[in-house]
């Protein structure tokens, strides 16, 4: 693409959608944007918590001949998973129980338009199966029905997920995948391209000064270097609650890299790094190893399973190092154990399950959430390790 072109396509982007950013990076998933958004083709963007999934879904349909159809955003994650074949694909009246009406499915209400299936790694296998039929032959049936509906509708998907590894592990179809991952846009983390801070900061800074009737002043180039070098597990959504929260406390007034540290968010999510630096830092103050807050850390964790697996695997090679600073462990602590064999990922993943449900009285909602899975995954995992009857 010429320069010329970009810039315009930039600016456009910046005007309807609010797509920021002039990183190599950014640019060129706002190339592959540009190129598919004009056709019918299906898309799977990819990317972090907070990097833009659902702003780019908007301008892929905004900008292609089905503009003036419907949008309609799924998360296949938030709909139990009763519910979802009917919300797609719609029912007969008296096709399950509650079924007291015949409902048009998405599917249908979305003809010659888009639909967002968001959080597609969520989706359960039987639902992945007729929704690869639709993508295959653009046909489907209600809930108790046999009659064939055939629709035009544009596939556009989204996950944070790693969905090569969902297919290994069985969870997701492959051949879904290989049907989705046809065209791939996968979306940068913020902190692979902070030089797009500044420009996010400013375009943020200056809206929220002109809602509250403010004048934005500015930002101090230290603040803009502490945000430069923070990680940003939440993207942009987490730069723009900040930027949102220091303009509106200080009502406009110029940022300074205090005013930053003060509001950036401490209890960041963890990366096994952070936890060895707690340990350490408390092994340097002649404190033993507070295990409790390590588990705790942990918790926290919103990011995948996958990611917490990373960061179990690098702990224990560390703990096992450090076992003699492990004091004895709590009841309800159990996260960690002395005993090396202990460290089996599966074994982790059982036990911080365990630990997440006691935390919150038996709250699958507010343990899944600890956890950063669905309900859904914990459900499932909860069968997998034959948990159900003591939850
Ligand atoms: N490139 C970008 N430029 C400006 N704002 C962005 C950009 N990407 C994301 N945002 C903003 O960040 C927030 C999260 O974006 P969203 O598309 O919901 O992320 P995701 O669906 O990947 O979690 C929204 O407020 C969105 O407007
Ligand atoms: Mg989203």
């Amino acid at each position: 693409m010429n320069g010329e072109r970009t810039s315009a396509a930039l600016r456009l982007l910046q005007l309807r959608y609010g797509i920021i950013g002039e990183s190599p990076l950014i640019k060129e998933a706002i190339e592959q944007l540009l190129q598919v958004a004009p056709t019918d083709l299906t898309v799977l963007i990819t990317g972090e918590t907070g990097t833009g999934k659902d702003v780019f879904a908007r301008a892929i349909h905004g900008l292609s001949p089905r503009r003036k159809a419907p949008f309609i955003s799924v998360n296949c994650g938030a709909i139990p998973e009763t519910l979802l074949e009917s919300e797609l694909f719609g029912h007969e009246k008296g096709a399950f129980t509650g079924a007291i009406e015949q409902r048009k499915g998405f599917f249908e209400v979305a003809d010659g338009g888009t639909i967002f299936l968001d959080e597609i790694g969520e989706m359960p296998i039987g639902t992945q199966v007729k929704l690869l039929r639709v993508l295959e032959t653009g046909e489907f049936t209600r809930l108790g029905s046999t009659k064939v509906i055939k629709v035009d509708v544009r596939i556009i998907a989204a996950t944070n997920r790693d969905l090569a590894y969902e297919v290994r592990q069985g969870t997701f179809r492959e051949d879904l995948y290989y049907r989705l991952n046809a065209v791939h846009l996968h979306l940068p983390p913020l902190r692979k391209r902070p030089e797009d801070i500044p420009l996010l900061v400013e375009y943020y800074a200056t809206k929220v000064a002109e809602r509250i009737g403010a004048t934005y002043e500015g930002i101090e180039d230290d603040a803009l270097a502490v945000l430069q070098q923070h990680s940003w597990r939440g993207n942009v959504r987490e730069l723009r609650n900040l930027v949102e929260t220091l303009v509106t406390i200080g009502h406009g007034r110029r940022i300074t890299a205090d005013d930053v540290r003060r509001y950036l968010q401490r209890d960041e999510l963890p990366e096994p790094t952070r936890a060895l630096v707690l340990h350490s830092a408390a092994q340097r103050e002649g404190q033993p190893l507070d295990l409790a807050l390590v588990y705790h850390t942990l918790l926290e964790l919103r990011a995948e399973m996958s990611a917490v697996r990373a960061a179990i695997a690098t702990l224990a090679e560390r703990m096992s190092q450090l076992q003699t600073a492990i004091p004895a462990k709590r009841e309800d602590d159990d996260v960690f154990s002395r005993d090396p064999d202990d460290f089996r990922l599966d074994e982790m993943e059982r036990r911080l399950i365990v630990a997440a449900l006691k935390r919150f009285n038996g709250s699958r909602r507010s343990a899944a959430r600890a956890l950063g899975i669905s309900e859904r995954t914990l459900y499932r995992k909860l069968h997998e390790y034959n948990l159900t009857e003591m939850f």
